[in-house]
């Protein structure tokens, strides 16, 4: 459970006694047992999981030295990195680092080393690793600072823009609608499909004129950890078909075997934040949770990382490599190379 090598941060990024703590964020709430076990069990599969792991090792592969695997989760990739070489999963569930050393064979266990901590502060000195890894959503869990130049000036900041799409009849039937939720678009009213975040292939200032992206915080530390030269893979969601899909769908209900999740999504146009209530059901046991996603287009998120201290070598839509579609392509998986 050694980290490579650890020391203070002393980059100018925030201290820990900024953050927030961590029980004060959705995440440690959102990720517990019954987003580990339903999800385990029927989203993230074996298959799934290897033909990720494999494009990831495609990539960061010919990196020497360790590879960092950023908001591991339960480890399902860094288990299978950790058969070859030598891997630090590094997330803030402690219950899931445990998980993903559990079980292995004597070799690979000794090449997985396991680290709890917060993303934003990485108890790594600097040029630790080769290479580091972000899948599957990880990132954009930190919503806008509130000290916004309004904030500051004791005007009153804009308030978040909030639509709200209209609920597909069977959830409303069935009394799932939360109290509050009452303003509906007829079908008549539904908006045309539209990009409501056009994609944005130039790099503008990211955030000009907005309120700070605590989020910037996670890609400073990336680059910091990483040797120059290391590469960094991250997958992100693409904005434009999963706001087509939530508009089209606010709720959702995925049934599978004895396990339920249940979602409903809402978007703030002017943060640019994906809000999500879930309640996760696994046999006799239930969960109510949520989470917040700051969503990037490939233009944003490209300039934040160029902001940090990348160069951006190449942008694939899926895992099977294929090139990125900014209309279809389900998400965005960016390898970057420190400078
Ligand atoms: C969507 S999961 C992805 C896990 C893993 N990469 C995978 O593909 O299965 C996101 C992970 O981020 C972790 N996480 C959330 N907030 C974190 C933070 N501030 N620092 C480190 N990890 C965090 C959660 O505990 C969770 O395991």
């Amino acid at each position: 459970m050694k980290p490579p090598s650890s020391g203070p941060t002393s980059n100018g990024n925030p201290s820990r006694d900024d953050l927030p703590r961590a029980s004060e964020h959705w995440a440690p709430n959102f990720f517990g047992d019954l987003y580990e076990r339903i999800y385990s069990r029927h989203i993230l599969t074996a298959d799934r999981t290897r033909e990720e792991t494999e494009f990831a090792l495609g990539e960061l592969g010919g990196c020497p030295g360790m590879l960092l695997d950023l908001a591991a989760g339960y480890g399902r990739h860094a288990r299978l990195v950790a058969r070859k070489r030598a891997v630090t999963a590094l997330d803030i569930n402690l219950a899931y680092l445990h998980n993903a050393r559990a079980g292995l064979s004597a070799g690979a266990k000794a090449r997985l080393h396991a680290t709890a901590a917060d993303m934003r502060l990485l108890p790594f000195a600097p040029s630790s690793f080769g290479g580091v890894m972000m899948l599957f959503n990880s990132f954009g869990y930190f919503p806008p600072e509130a000290t916004s130049p309004a904030a500051s000036s004791h005007e009153q900041p804009t308030a978040p823009t909030r639509e709200v799409w209209r609920l597909p009849t069977v959830f409303y039937e069935r009394g799932l609608a939360p109290e509050g939720f009452n303003v509906y678009q007829s079908e008549n009213d539904a908006t045309p499909e539209k990009p409501l975040v056009p994609d944005e292939p130039t790099d503008r200032a990211l955030n000009e004129g907005e309120a700070p992206d605590p989020n910037l915080a996670v890609l400073r530390e990336v680059a910091r950890v990483l040797r120059p030269e290391g590469k960094f893979l991250i997958e992100a969601p693409n904005p434009a078909p999963l706001l087509a899909a939530v508009r089209r769908n606010p709720r959702r209900h995925l049934v599978m075997e004895r396990s339920i999740i249940e979602d409903d999504f809402f978007f703030d146009e002017g943060t640019k934040v994906l809000g999500n209530r879930t309640r996760f059901v696994d046999g006799k046991d239930m969960h109510h949770c949520g989470y917040s996603l700051r969503l990037y287009t490939r233009g944003e998120l490209t300039a934040a990382l160029r902001s940090c201290g990348f160069v951006i070598e190449q942008t694939k839509g899926d895992y099977t490599g294929s090139a990125y579609e900014s209309r279809t392509s389900p998400m965005m998986l960016i390898t970057a190379r420190r400078r």
